[in-house]
């Protein structure tokens, strides 16, 4: 079984020696190794049932120390950091030679992110070397937002989740190449208007929704085990009569269904209390004893659009 602490000293030791530890981000756990290192790398994949031709993201305590790990640093990103970093944004960059092609997938883009959490600054700060961190979850299921989550899923795999606590945005960073014309490759954390209130407009990449050069955009991603649908509740309920139905709802409970099977990603209609709870909530709907999960889109500015993006994710109709 994984320890559950706060052992900072603990986790550089096992980076050191190529195991990997689950450390907290404002975003999402993550299931980190060291990323110069192909052995803790292939662990990585290992553990997660992960295919090598998802690229990782290089976690750094700072975008100075991103310098040696890419081609360069162009203005935009400088300009993005100052607004952004630390916090929930992850910039595709043109790789340097150090960079392992188990990180990228062959690509020449590296994907590299400062998280912002104290307890893994203050352990990134302390290593010197980046590591990779994707989401420590079973490929294609719900990300986890506590140290309990990864334990439920991969504690058996792991010896130390570092316990910093609920992720305090609870969706993943944005992507954002800044190569060529900058464009979003994953919706994320800092929402496309705040973006582009800092260097004009962006680009969506034209795969996002079809056919994802980006894995985390996979159709399937993010999938409960219990079948779930996107759209308007009471529609979509009349396919379900006589069955046991779970329901996600934006801001209320459907007076229509039964109280006790619903939950309310945010009573406040603020898309901030959504997104920090949308994956705790997709995780609970999927224990309870229902036969089907309806789900019900939020509103879809800001924020919502990365959490609307996640819900079609989960969903099979959609
Ligand atoms: O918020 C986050 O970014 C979290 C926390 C733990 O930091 N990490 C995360 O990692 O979401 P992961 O591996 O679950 O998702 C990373 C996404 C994948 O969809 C991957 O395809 C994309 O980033 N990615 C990484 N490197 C890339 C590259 N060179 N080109 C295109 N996409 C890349
Ligand atoms: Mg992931």
């Amino acid at each position: 079984m994984a320890e559950i602490s706060q052992n900072i000293a603990k986790a550089i030791e096992l980076l050191n020696n190529d195991e990997l530890v689950a450390i907290p981000t404002e975003t999402v756990y993550g299931l980190a190794g060291k990323a110069i290192s192909d052995d803790a790398l292939l662990k990585i994949f290992a553990v997660k049932n992960r295919p090598k031709f998802n690229p990782l993201i290089l976690h750094l305590s700072s975008l100075e120390r991103a310098k040696q790990y890419v081609e360069y640093i162009p203005d935009l990103a400088y300009k993005l950091a100052e607004q952004f970093i630390p916090g929930p944004i992850t910039f595709l960059l043109q790789k340097s030679a150090k960079v392992p092609d188990l990180v990228t997938a062959g690509s020449d883009l590296v994907a590299v992110r400062v998280p912002n959490h104290t307890l893994t600054l203050e352990l990134l700060n302390k290593l010197d070397f980046p590591i990779c961190a994707p989401s420590a979850n079973p490929f294609e299921y719900i990300s986890p937002t506590s140290a309990e989550h990864v334990n439920n899923q991969l504690g058996e795999k792991i010896k130390l989740i570092l316990d910093g606590g609920e992720c305090k945005v609870g969706i993943e960073s944005t992507i954002i190449s800044l190569v060529d014309k900058p464009t979003i490759y994953r919706k994320g954390g800092v929402s496309i208007e705040q973006i582009e209130e800092v260097i004009g407009k962006v680009e969506i990449h034209k795969f996002i929704d079809e056919n994802p050069v980006s894995p985390g955009n996979l159709k399937s991603h993010y999938s409960p085990n219990i079948p779930s649908l996107l759209g308007n509740i009471d529609e979509l309920a009349k396919d379900f009569v006589g069955k046991r139905i779970g329901i996600l709802n934006f801001n209320k409970i459907n007076q229509k269904f039964d109280p006790k099977n619903q939950l309310v990603l945010a009573l406040d209609s603020s898309l901030e209390t959504a997104a920090k709870n949308l994956f705790k909530y997709l995780r609970e709907l999927d224990n309870f004893d229902v036969d089907v999960i309806l789900l019900e889109e939020v509103p879809n500015i800001g924020l919502g659009l990365s959490i609307n993006d996640r819900l079609k994710r989960a969903a099979k109709n959609t």
